[in-house]
């Protein structure tokens, strides 16, 4: 269960949200549970969750160790600062803060992944591709442009996620239905490239209006491994509510 804080909370609102939120997960061992606050509140994530079993990841890095590049972190920096996990190619990277595109999504699980960060790989299509019944299309390139340049090693140290475009932050949550077959299509493109087993080992995430209530109809679906949830993690009850649903 991730919960991706996106441009919400510093770290003081980090500190309060974890004393908040970690009392009401104590013991709970059904998931992972991983938080990727703003990169200037991930020391504060950090130090709140060191003696639990909450994980803390970045939203971003970028490929190179160090240098001039102005606003960008390295994946030994997040490290540095606590995290252990990394979003790679979130849909509002790719299409409203940064253009970034599967070639650079590939350099960066790259990097996350040589510095020892767990990547989660992000894709998914627009509202028009999939009123244009373009879904699988996209996810395909997707897949070959980004996930398949990896080695068998390095596929094994990754997560998927599956985010429609359309249902992030719109309230539209994807039907199971829709979601588990965009996830299957996702893992025959993994067969294809890595092999049966790899495919059945990938964990592969739903994101977009992942919500208390909605999530059991969510994780009946046998192809959906988790979620990544964003609005509704930044409430401690609502997040705490999803890991148990998990
Ligand atoms: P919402 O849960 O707010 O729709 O966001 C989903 C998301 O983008 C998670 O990465």
């Amino acid at each position: 269960m991730a919960g991706n804080w996106k441009m919400y909370k510093t770290p003081q609102e980090t500190a309060a949200f974890f004393s908040s939120f970690n009392p009401m997960v104590v013991g709970t061992s059904n998931c992972d549970v991983v938080v990727f606050p703003p990169t200037i509140s991930i020391c504060s994530a950090a130090e709140a969750t060191r003696s639990t079993q909450i994980a803390i990841g970045g939203q971003n890095i970028y490929w190179e160790k160090e240098g001039a590049f102005t606003g960008e972190t390295s994946a030994n920096m997040l490290c540095a600062a606590g995290a252990t996990w990394v979003l790679i190619g979130h849909s509002e990277r790719r299409h409203v803060v940064a253009c970034e595109n599967d070639s650079q999504v590939l350099k960066k699980a790259q990097a996350a992944l040589a510095a020892g960060l767990k990547p989660i790989i992000c894709m998914g299509e627009k509202l028009e591709d999939h009123k244009a019944g373009k879904t699988d299309e996209v996810l395909i390139k997707q897949f070959a442009g980004g996930v398949a340049g990896l080695t068998e090693e390095q596929f094994a140290q990754v997560v998927l996620a599956y985010e429609p475009v359309w249902a992030i932050g719109t309230g539209k949550v994807a039907t199971p239905e829709i979601a588990s077959a965009s996830h299957k299509l996702m893992r025959e493109e993994a067969a294809k490239r890595f092999g049966e087993e790899a495919s059945q080992q990938v964990r592969i995430l739903y994101g977009g209006s992942v919500k208390p209530e909605n999530i059991a109809g969510l994780m009946n679906e046998v192809e959906l491994d988790g979620a990544l949830v964003g609005g509704a993690s930044l409430d401690p009850e609502s997040f705490a509510a999803l890991v148990r649903g998990a």
